[in-house]
């Protein structure tokens, strides 16, 4: 992982990952995914994680990395067909929630979401803006392109 120029400004947090604010380059899928991977020691069980970004910023990639992470070593796709996919894993369950189809945040509420999300250890959240209030604690991260290098992605994290 290599930090671009206002994050090496600022410095890493104490803790050794992004504070709100912070962006970072990643560069190939193998950071992208490395990047998921140490995001899950950063957040507690029943966390929330919330995920934007345009078509290929590498949500799924990121999501990929905290799904191994996890001892999962299956496929993690896009979750475009169901709304809400529950990845088992040793290290507990990964719920997977593609919001961008839902008009209202109640239709995922009466689909149980409260519950799946408490019996995850990480939900990851795509398009998921209409639930960012909330899920206050939930940690927000923005997946760019980085116009003129297309083995770089910019992650932010935005709170
Ligand atoms: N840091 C990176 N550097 C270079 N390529 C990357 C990086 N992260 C992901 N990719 C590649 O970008 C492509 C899109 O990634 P991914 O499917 O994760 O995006 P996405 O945000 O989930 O897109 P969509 O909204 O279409 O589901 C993939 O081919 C992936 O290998
Ligand atoms: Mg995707």
């Amino acid at each position: 992982m290599r930090t671009d120029d206002s994050a090496a400004l600022v410095g890493k947090g104490t803790e050794g990952w992004l504070r709100p604010g912070q962006s970072t380059l990643l560069r190939g899928l193998d950071e992208q995914q490395a990047f998921g991977a140490a995001l899950l020691d950063q957040v507690p069980a029943g966390a929330v994680l919330f995920l934007e970004g345009e078509l290929g910023a590498g949500k799924t990639s990121l999501t990929q990395g905290i799904a191994r992470r996890l001892g999962f070593t299956g496929t993690v796709s896009s979750p475009t067909y169901a709304l809400m996919q529950p990845y088992p894993t040793p290290g507990g369950q990964l719920l997977h929630v593609d919001a961008y189809r839902v008009q209202h945040p109640g239709e995922l509420y009466d689909m149980g979401l409260d519950d799946l999300i408490e019996g995850s250890r990480l939900s990851v959240i795509e398009w998921g803006q209409a639930l960012y209030g909330d899920y206050p604690q939930a940690t927000l991260l923005r997946l760019e392109h980085v116009p003129g290098d297309e083995d770089v992605r910019r992650v932010t994290r935005v709170r």
